[in-house]
């Protein structure tokens, strides 16, 4: 597995950063996560887009431009050409004696590599479960930050309980997102999801998702559901990169409607792997 780190495309065990790297220390840094399909980066200006916005959430100066960072990506799959795949993308504020303060010198360290991301198609067809978690993330959860251990608490207690996600639910604000994903209900045919705000990480497959559903001219309203509501709606789905548009059709041991994949669901995942399909055909045509 080759990694760019800091100027250098390195094979995985020469690929090494100090222990007072602050992305170790503090979980001081930003990251991207965006696919390849059929070869080419989908959304890539979006991804690239919203880690400007983590950038400057974080008061990191971009040590790279976009077209730097395009370059990367570009040289990446030159090098280890993947069809189906995802590229990691990671800044952290580099590598200095441990101090919560910024570092006057340190260099920003960037990590670039591509990774399997195989898509579950019996999960795409079939819906998972989920449960749901109580919400513990910070007030700043538009922020793609490396500091993601609420996530990883919510999403190893799914695992645990034998489902896929952990559907997160804010005292006072209602439901959020998942631990990796961002979720969609529907009821009696309007769509909801959480509005782009503090409360949730605003997905590139969310935006899709949206334009797609106004073009279809599907009602969507964009406001937290409650946690009561939640158990009501006749359909739930999550988004993300590498899940795409996936059916969750039982939250907490409760079916979701009659427990399969519902109609506007399936619908616009349909849509959006058409979407996927264009992109790789165009771009590759
Ligand atoms: C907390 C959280 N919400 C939502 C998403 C979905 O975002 P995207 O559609 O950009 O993959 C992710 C992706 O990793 C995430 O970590």
């Amino acid at each position: 597995m080759l990694i760019y780190l800091n100027g250098k495309y390195l094979d995985y065990t020469q690929a090494q950063v100090p222990v007072d790297e602050r992305g170790l220390q503090f979980a001081d840094g930003i990251y991207e996560v965006a696919l390849i399909w059929g070869g080419q980066f989908v959304d890539l200006d979006r991804h690239l887009e919203r880690l400007e916005r983590s950038a400057a959430g974080i008061e990191l100066d971009m040590p790279l431009s976009r077209s730097e960072i395009r370059e990367i990506a570009a040289e990446l799959l030159r090098r280890e050409p993947q069809k189906q795949a995802a590229l990691y993308l990671q800044i952290t504020r580099g590598v200095a004696p441990r101090d919560h303060r910024f570092p006057d010198q340190a260099k920003p360290t960037v990590i670039a590599y591509i990774k399997d991301a195989p898509v579950d198609h019996v999960a795409l067809q079939q819906g998972v479960k989920a449960i749901t978690e109580p919400d513990l993330r910070w007030l700043r959860c538009d922020i793609k930050s490396v500091s993601l251990l609420p996530n990883v608490l919510a999403r190893q207690h799914a695992a645990q309980r034998g489902v896929r996600e952990a559907i997160q639910v804010r005292a006072g604000v209602g439901v959020t997102e998942g631990s990796a994903t961002n979720i969609w209900m529907v009821h009696q045919g309007s769509i909801v999801t959480a509005p782009a705000s503090n409360w949730i990480l605003s997905g590139i497959v969310r935006s899709v998702v949206l334009e797609l559903a106004r073009a279809e001219k599907l009602p969507v309203a964009e406001r937290f559901a409650s946690a009561e509501e939640l158990f009501q709606m006749d359909e739930v789905f999550l988004t993300s990169t590498t899940s795409f548009v996936m059916p969750i059709i039982e939250i907490d041991g409760k079916k979701v409607g009659d427990g399969e994949p519902g109609p506007v669901t399936l619908r616009l995942q349909e849509l959006y792997l058409e979407r996927l399909d264009q992109i790789a055909h165009v771009t590759l045509g």
